[in-house]
């Protein structure tokens, strides 16, 4: 085998992409892509609550669903993302239209709705995404703000009581390594395992830039939210560069991805390695951070990066 997903098969190994899907609508050569070199797909914007459900009430399912089944017809696993986040709520969801106590309900029900239509189909939510800033503070939403600290574990309790047998994962960026906003993960998961609430997974996204270098600690990491029982996943890797690309940055990104998959290899309980798309055909990248880009393995004609051969040498080793 050669491509990254009969490799990762072989190694028993989830490998994955985000997927954008127009492009999985429109262009033959990523959707094929898709099918070809990837066990796991996440939707990129789809399964999030702005999409799910633009009016109260009115849910629109059509495009997560068409997700679904591109995974089924391929026999892959779907993560499933995201169920609370300070973004990307529906336009409907603010403190001006409803009391916290409503805000609580609609949140409920929210998940419950979700997580429900979905029963059976997801391999992994992201139940909570991004909650702590990087001096592991509490990040300002209108969750904490209305709910306080506390939705976190209503928000787990609630998955869980609609699909008992998903696993539950907390996602984040900025928490490779050992600093303070995975430090702030570690006391929360130990309460919430204090607690009895079922959390099972620690999703660490995986944004890297080649000028910032990759945590060294990043094994230690995963190792220590291990002990706590917990899984471990790379949910969103990327390694963005500034533009132009040269070959020093482009060997430097290889590296990014290789080490990250290194990471999960070696730990003892990391389950899945995706990446935040494929190709710099689609990559989210150079719309936010100006000047940067050349994210993934893949460029925009669809050819290979050294990036791509790298992850391909890692995973035949393993
Ligand atoms: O849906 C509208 C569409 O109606 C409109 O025509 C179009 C015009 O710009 O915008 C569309 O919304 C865009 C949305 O993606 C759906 O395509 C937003 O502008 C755009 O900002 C949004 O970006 C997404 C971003 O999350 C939003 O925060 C990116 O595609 C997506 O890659 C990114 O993903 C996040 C993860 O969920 C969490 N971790 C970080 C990661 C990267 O930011």
């Amino acid at each position: 085998p050669t491509g990254l997903r009969a490799l990762a098969d072989r190694a028993d190994l989830r490998i994955g992409t985000a997927v954008d899907m127009a492009a999985l609508a429109d262009d033959d050569a990523y959707r094929a892509a898709v099918a070809r070199e990837f066990n796991t797909v996440t939707a990129e914007n789809v399964m999030k609550w702005e999409a799910t459900e633009p009016q109260q009430g009115v849910h629109d399912w059509a495009a997560a669903d068409r997700l679904v089944d591109f995974a089924r017809a391929n026999r892959q696993k779907v993560r499933g993302h995201t169920l609370v986040w300070h973004n990307q709520n529906p336009a409907w969801v603010t403190e001006e239209a409803f009391t916290p106590a409503q805000l609580r309900a609609v949140l409920r029900r929210h998940i419950i709705d979700e997580v429900t239509h979905f029963r059976g189909k997801i391999w992994h939510w992201d139940v909570v995404n991004e909650i702590f800033n990087d001096d592991g503070t509490w990040r300002d939403s209108i969750w904490l703000r209305n709910l306080g600290p506390g939705y976190v574990a209503d928000a787990f309790r609630w998955a869980h009581q609609a699909d008992p047998k998903v696993k539950l994962f907390l996602n984040d960026y900025n928490n490779e390594g050992v600093n303070a906003k995975s430090d702030a993960y570690y006391e929360l998961v130990k309460q919430l395992k204090a607690q009895g609430v079922p959390v099972h997974g620690y999703g660490v996204q995986g944004h890297l830039a080649v000028q910032y270098g990759v945590p060294a600690d990043t094994l230690t990491n995963l190792r220590r939210f291990e002990k706590l029982g917990l899984q471990t996943a790379f949910t969103e890797v990327d390694v963005r560069m500034p533009l132009p690309a040269d070959p020093i940055k482009i060997q430097a990104q290889a590296q990014g991805f290789t080490a990250l998959l290194q990471a999960c290899l070696l730990a003892d309980r990391c389950v899945s390695y995706t990446l935040w798309g494929f190709t710099d055909r689609y990559s989210w990248v150079p719309g936010v951070f100006d000047g940067e880009g050349s994210a993934t393995p893949y460029d925009e004609n669809l050819s290979p990066k050294p990036a791509y051969a790298a992850l391909r040498d890692t995973l035949a080793l393993a």
